[in-house]
């Protein structure tokens, strides 16, 4: 009896523990943390806080002007509290040592960088990464970007990209996990439990800050650093909720955007900072400026200078300026003058001081550079294997249609003669895509050192480039087409560069840049089986592909592992399952473009005119979010809801039998959908509200069960409260967005 309730009590603690971790909480200082912060601030001179309030670019990878540059003196005189883009255990303690052995109060610097997809091992692009729809595979690239970039004396990384992102014009798309906001938000809270791990204390996890704080993705017409004009109920609906996500998974940090909101550039918007985050939110971490945002206040017209610009700032909330000099300059002044005060300045300096208390940074400041750490981390094979694996499940598989009567792909290992055709072939840069930041270039492995390795010295597998990604010229197309006339099987890796997505890589024509279009048509005119790689950081608008294309793969950047990634999934070692995470258009003209629109009053109809459509393209996308085939099929069946009336507070079941009906095991992603049929505000045609990603043998039958809550079903209403509305709903199940079975439930009072 003793013995059972003892087991009862522990099993108890156990399961609280686990529910524990299940918790999503913002971060909260504790009051040892804030009693420690508060004390040095008491000892602290203006001059001093102004410094913490200052983070300054070193002389590494800059992305603006370096306003700044004797930043190690201005870390001597205890002017700059914070430095990025400066990594390396050596390089850090060296600067580290100026921080702590020749200021006054000795206060330990903080390390940033932007380490968005990997430190020196790179793993797949943000947006390819999100295409695994894996959360735990998400988590882990984040825990080892962060475990590398730790051991390379950094604190603090300058990711989750969280924007929501409907307009693959704008280049920054590959940076973060797509179109949807429920997607979003998972992948957000995953990369922020990766990079902080349970325990800020742990050497080995690392600071996350989320960022563009808000819905820098919607720049229009998809030009970077744009304006962006939405009305509070998108913002709050379809934009905010990653950030939020990632906030509660608590988040240290923040980034604001470049762009303005309703008007007000972020950096200096009191609504998003302080209403949004710090009220409603909660959010007791720090909020750091993109780089040099607040200089570009005066730009954007809100106010007459810089010194104006840093009042605005710090009124709206912002800790830490970067790379500005704004505070740096100014602060004291606008002091003097009234505009600020200086309880507001310590409140900014209590969350920088925060960061480094919260690291463990005052206890030992050169816990992260440790060299010899740092060697023994940095591509250790664990990580090395887990790029791989990331990159396999980051691949879709677009197109795999038979030739001459059998599926192209996989490709049999015993062909003899392979020719490997375009600028992607034999690249190690462009495998790591845009932000590679630290990536190691060399370490890359190219798609021909993969197919060469995966078929062994019997096959003779022969590379030319053909042509570039940028200009006219076709003069490598002769040796490209002689090539391909004498092989079995002809592969062409096409697609973008590192640098043609990213920062400040818009584009207006999002076919294959450069010649390769013309090269690919050429190529095709010899009628051999061939097979598509596309690298790109976006989706494109490949209908003549899609069209001729007998198989395609997207393979985006996938990083450091990617040849052999693309080897692996080439021939067959890897079966594809990754799945859009971003809609692909037919044409530029179709953007914005995304599953999820609203219904309109005049929705398409063929027959009639008068309705929402274009006159020379269909509305359909070429690929719809959510879309990917595997070298297996799956066919859905048996659709059922457990009951068909929920109520406040309820949940319902839903569930659906998947058959593997090929030859091979394969995964699948499950996909939920639900839509409000009518609303008190008018609502998407589908919104995303669950997925599973499951294994099934071939022949295997597996019943996915969902549980949607009622909860699950609320918005924000016409007087703007988040809530579920009584009425019917479609509850949709399918492999893709565009492809569903449906059943009605009904939400009663
Ligand atoms: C980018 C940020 C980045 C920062 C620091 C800016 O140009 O917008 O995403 O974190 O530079 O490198």
């Amino acid at each position: 009896m003793k013995k059972g309730l003892i087991f009862a009590l522990i099993s108890l603690l156990i399961l609280e523990l686990k529910s524990q971790t299940l918790i999503k909480q913002p971060y909260q200082p504790s009051p040892k943390a804030l009693e420690f912060v508060q004390n040095l601030i008491q000892k602290m001179t203006l001059e001093e806080k102004i410094g913490q309030m200052t983070l300054f670019t070193s002389d590494w990878d800059v992305t603006g002007p370096t306003i700044r540059a004797n930043y190690q003196a201005d870390i001597q005189a205890g002017k700059v509290g914070s430095i990025f883009n400066a990594h390396t255990a050596e390089y850090t303690r060296k600067l580290q040592k100026i921080a702590v052995e020749q200021t006054r109060l000795k206060i330990p610097l903080l390390f940033g960088y932007d380490v968005i997809h990997g430190h020196k091992t790179i793993f797949p692009s943000p947006l390819a990464e999100s295409c695994t729809w894996d959360m735990a595979l998400i988590e882990k690239n984040a825990h080892y970007s962060a475990k590398e970039a730790a051991a390379s004396g950094l604190h603090w990384i300058f990711n989750p990209m969280v924007d929501v992102a409907r307009d693959p014009r704008w280049g920054r798309v590959s940076e973060g996990s797509g179109e949807d906001t429920y997607l979003g938000s998972l992948i957000a809270q995953a990369k922020v439990k990766g990079y902080q791990g349970s325990n800020l204390q742990d050497p080995f996890t690392i600071l996350a800050c989320v960022k563009h704080f808000a819905a820098y993705g919607a720049a229009q017409a998809g030009r970077d650093y744009h304006t962006v004009d939405m009305s509070e109920r998108v913002l709050r609906e379809t934009y905010l909720p990653p950030y939020k996500a990632a906030i509660d998974a608590g988040c240290f940090s923040v980034m604001t955007s470049f762009n303005e909101y309703d008007g007000v550039p972020a950096s200096g918007n009191a609504f998003l900072l302080q209403k949004i985050l710090r009220q409603e939110w909660n959010f007791k971490g720090l909020v750091v400026t993109d780089y040099t945002s607040m200089n570009e206040m005066v730009a954007h017209g809100i106010v007459a200078d810089e010194k104006a610009a840093g009042e605005l700032a710090l009124n709206a909330g912002v800790d830490l300026d970067m790379q500005g000099a704004v505070y740096y300059n100014y602060l004291k002044k606008s002091l003097a003058e009234g505009k600020i005060t200086e309880r507001q300045i310590n409140e900014a300096v209590k969350n920088v001081l925060l960061a480094k208390y919260e690291l463990g940074l005052f206890t030992d400041p050169y816990r992260y550079s440790d060299a010899a750490r740092e060697k023994a981390t940095i591509f250790a094979p664990e990580i090395m294997n887990h790029a791989r694996i990331a990159a396999q499940k980051s691949i879709v598989l677009l197109k795999n249609e038979p030739f001459r009567g059998r599926k192209i792909l996989p490709l049999a290992k015993n062909i003899q003669k392979v020719a490997l055709i375009g600028p992607l072939a034999n690249n190690q840069e462009d495998m790591l895509g845009n932000w590679r930041a630290a990536g190691d270039i060399s370490k890359a492995v190219t798609i021909l050192q993969g197919i060469k390795e995966a078929l062994g010295s019997n096959a003779e597998v022969k590379y030319a480039k053909g042509c570039d990604f940028k200009g006219n010229d076709t003069q490598g197309f002769e040796e490209a087409i002689a090539l391909a006339k004498n092989a079995e099987v002809v592969i062409l890796a096409m697609g973008e560069n590192q640098a043609q997505s990213g920062e400040a890589a818009s584009r207006s024509d999002l076919g294959l840049p450069g010649v390769q279009q013309q090269l690919v048509e050429a190529i095709y005119k010899l009628g051999k089986p061939t097979v598509i790689l596309l690298s790109n950081g976006r989706p494109l608008t490949i209908s003549w592909l899609a069209e001729n294309a007998p198989a395609i793969l997207e393979t985006w950047h996938l990083g450091t592992m990617a040849g052999k990634a693309i080897a692996d999934v080439l021939f067959g070692d890897y079966n594809p399952s990754g799945k859009l995470t971003m809609t692909f258009p037919r044409s530029v003209g179709q953007i914005p473009i995304f599953y999820n629109p609203k219904n309109t009053g005049r929705p398409f109809n063929a027959q009639d005119k008068y309705t929402s459509k274009y006159l020379d393209i269909s509305n359909e996308p070429l690929f719809p979010f959510g879309f990917g085939l595997s070298y297996t099929d799956f066919s859905y069946q048996n659709m059922k809801l457990n009951k068909n009336q929920l109520k406040a507070n309820d949940e319902i079941g839903v569930s659906i039998e998947v058959k593997n009906i090929g030859n091979l095991a394969g995964e699948e992603i499950v996909q939920l959908y639900v839509q409000d049929l009518v609303g008190s505000v008018t609502r998407p045609i589908k919104e995303l509200k669950g997925f599973q990603k499951i294994l099934l043998q071939a022949g295997e039958t597996k019943t996915v069960s969902f549980k949607l809550k009622t909860q699950d079903l609320a918005f924000y209403t016409q007087d703007m409260s988040f809530k579920p509305e009584a009425g019917k709903f479609k509850v949709m199940i399918g492999t893709h967005s565009n492809s569903t079975q449906d059943l009605i439930l009904e939400l009663v009072d």
